[in-house]
């Protein structure tokens, strides 16, 4: 098996957040589910996504998993291309496509050879989240990515971050405290199955340095999971302890300081 294919194995194994919902896979109600859970836990998404300023506009989503935010920028009017390699998860994304009577493009395969696969124009949005820290080569993504900017394109990717509240846990937990193992753990520990073949996580720096070719505009950081897992798993919400005494501001301070997703806007510097 080729790295690509270790990539689209583990995420056919289990597509992200298709445990969202009990509900039956694919019927109305699961989706409804899936996206309920989805942004009650993470409602960052919608802030830094801002579905409906895309209304009329040509959207690239790169890494759609199940389709949750692509059906968003679907519903709020916008002109939807997106790509992902896993084909399962693809094919959720589809089913759901139909039972909400939208349309748009999807493209199975890598966003590492993008421009092989989708069609170049230009788009108003390339929105990525959570994906381009899970190839082998994210260099070459924002390469592939560049081709499909014109001079107002906006780029909003979250990227994994290194300085994390989530990477500080994952090395006390699981390595008990081996920081030296710190890529091998996350890797392993990062998502809800564990044994993701490739996680990378960035400081601010190690992102300008990715994206050297675009300009950064904003770069926040958000999002610490403050649920007992157990407990998650079974739907239900209980925080743990020690978040559930802290004060909200002091939670909201936290995860601008040690969230796990850094939330990134950028432009093409240089036009093709
Ligand atoms: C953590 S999930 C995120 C999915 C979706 N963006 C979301 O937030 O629900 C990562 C996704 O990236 C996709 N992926 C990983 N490497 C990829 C690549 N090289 N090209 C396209 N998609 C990729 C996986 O198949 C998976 O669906």
């Amino acid at each position: 098996m080729n790295q690509a294919q270790q990539v689209q194995e583990f995420w056919d194994r289990r597509p992200c957040n298709i445990m969202h919902s009990p509900k039956i896979l694919g019927t109305r109600e699961y989706f409804d589910e899936v996206e309920a859970r989805r942004y009650m836990v993470e409602p960052h998404i919608p802030l830094f996504a801002e579905f409906d300023r895309w209304r009329g506009k040509k959207v690239l989503e790169v890494g759609c998993g199940i389709g949750t935010d692509s059906i968003r920028f679907a519903h709020a009017g916008a002109a939807l291309t997106a790509v992902d390699l896993s084909p399962r998860s693809l094919e959720i994304a589809r089913q759901r496509f139909e039972i909400h009577g939208l349309k748009a493009n999807l493209y199975c395969g890598s966003a590492e050879h993008l421009s092989s696969l989708v069609p170049v124009e230009r788009f108003d949005l390339i929105y990525s989240f959570g994906v381009i820290h899970h190839t082998h080569h994210p260099e070459k993504v924002l390469a592939e990515l560049k081709k499909y900017c014109g001079p107002a394109t906006e780029l909003r990717i979250m990227l994994y971050s290194k300085w994390s509240w989530k990477v500080f846990w994952i090395i006390a937990k699981y390595g008990k405290g081996a920081f030296w193992r710190a890529d091998e753990l996350v890797r392993t520990y990062s998502e809800a199955q564990t044994g993701c073949p490739v996680t990378f996580y960035y400081s601010r720096r190690n992102v300008r340095r990715l994206m050297k070719d675009f300009d950064v505009l904003r770069i926040s950081k958000n999002y610490i999971f403050s649920y007992k897992i157990s407990k998650y798993t079974k739907y239900e919400y209980e925080r743990e302890w020690y978040f559930r005494w802290m004060p909200k501001l002091l939670f909201d301070w936290l995860q601008h300081h040690l969230g796990w997703h850094l939330l990134i806007v950028a432009k093409p510097k240089t036009l093709r």
